[in-house]
């Protein structure tokens, strides 16, 4: 058995797609993958069963993943504990979870951390055209980490546990079609959405010390202006909005959609009691869960 954990991005999605660094942190829902050697080559993800040679999105992206790990013959199972869609990094963790398993299968000595990205990697750019690599880093570490494309990810420390609030605000949305939406943005305004990106930016270099120290109550005001930010690139919704303000009126520190928007996933701040924050979103009949983000504390 392989495991893969989901993703939130805390502050920097969108902007890390040209380069700006962003904040993600591993969280415990995710997928798990047995593999087997066998010459009908398959992978089945909950209902959906696919093989390399089959055409379909699923297959295309298990095959290039089994290219990248130079593997063949080989069938997998998965089990995804994640809405996939919804910008918790579902479809990253399979594809980390199902790697993981290929290489245990086929007896692969030492778990190749390069070997692994390079294939989630793959199989990433078939479901979201341009990835910034952020997902499929973070599902392959988990932790809490501060990311910059084609860099890499540095693990940052944690003053103290992060409580977060995860609702599903919305149906799912696709990540390439809100990518494109802000590139699409970026050619007709491109000193505007550069002047978003660079305030990004910034929330995310002052973020470091409150997850250091664990003020999170300017973590949660970061979070806020990075919601604020989104909301101005177009990708959020009115109901990621209610959502996030509905978190923030029941006692949440921050709140703000996760990953590409459009639909999904938001994410509160929250710190005990988690209750009210819960409440006012099935008041609402919406799923929602908590996650609790621990990463080494600070030397
Ligand atoms: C997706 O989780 C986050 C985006 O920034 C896309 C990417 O980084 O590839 C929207």
């Amino acid at each position: 058995m392989a495991r893969a954990c989901g993703k939130i991005i805390l502050l920097g999605e969108h902007a890390v797609v040209y380069g700006f660094p962003a904040i993600a942190a591993g969280i415990e829902r995710g997928a798990e993958a047995r593999a087997w050697p066998s010459t009908a080559s398959r992978l089945v993800v909950g209902d959906h069963t696919a093989r390399p040679d089959d055409g379909s999105e699923l297959g295309r992206a298990y095959r290039a993943l089994l290219e990248a790990l130079d593997v063949h013959d080989v069938a997998v199972e998965v089990s995804l504990e994640l809405p996939p869609g919804c910008g918790l990094g579902a479809s990253a963790s399979v594809a980390v979870a199902t790697a993981r398993a290929v290489l245990q299968a086929t007896g692969a000595s030492e778990p190749d951390q390069a070997r692994l990205l390079a294939a989630a990697q793959a199989w990433e750019g078939i479901f979201h055209g341009n990835p910034s690599g952020i997902d499929a880093t973070t599902a392959a570490l988990g932790g809490c980490l501060r990311f910059v494309r084609g860099r890499g990810a540095e693990p940052l420390c944690l003053g103290q546990a992060l409580a977060i609030a995860v609702a599903i605000a919305g149906p799912p949305a696709s990540t390439r079609a809100m990518v494109e939406a802000v590139a699409r943005l970026r050619k007709t305004r491109p000193s505007h959405v550069e002047d978003i990106f660079q305030g990004i930016a910034r929330l995310v270099d002052r973020a470091r010390e409150p997850l250091a120290s664990g003020a999170f109550d300017l973590l949660g005001q970061l979070m806020d202006q990075n919601q604020d930010f989104l909301v101005e690139l177009g990708v959020s919704t009115p109901a990621m909005d209610e959502a996030c303000a509905d978190a923030r009126k029941a006692g949440a520190l921050g709140a703000k959609l996760t990953g590409s928007g459009g639909g999904g996933a938001i994410i509160a701040l929250v710190e005990p009691p988690v209750e009210p924050v819960l409440s006012a979103w099935k008041a609402r009949g919406l799923a929602c869960f908590v996650t609790v983000v621990s990463a080494p504390s600070a030397p």
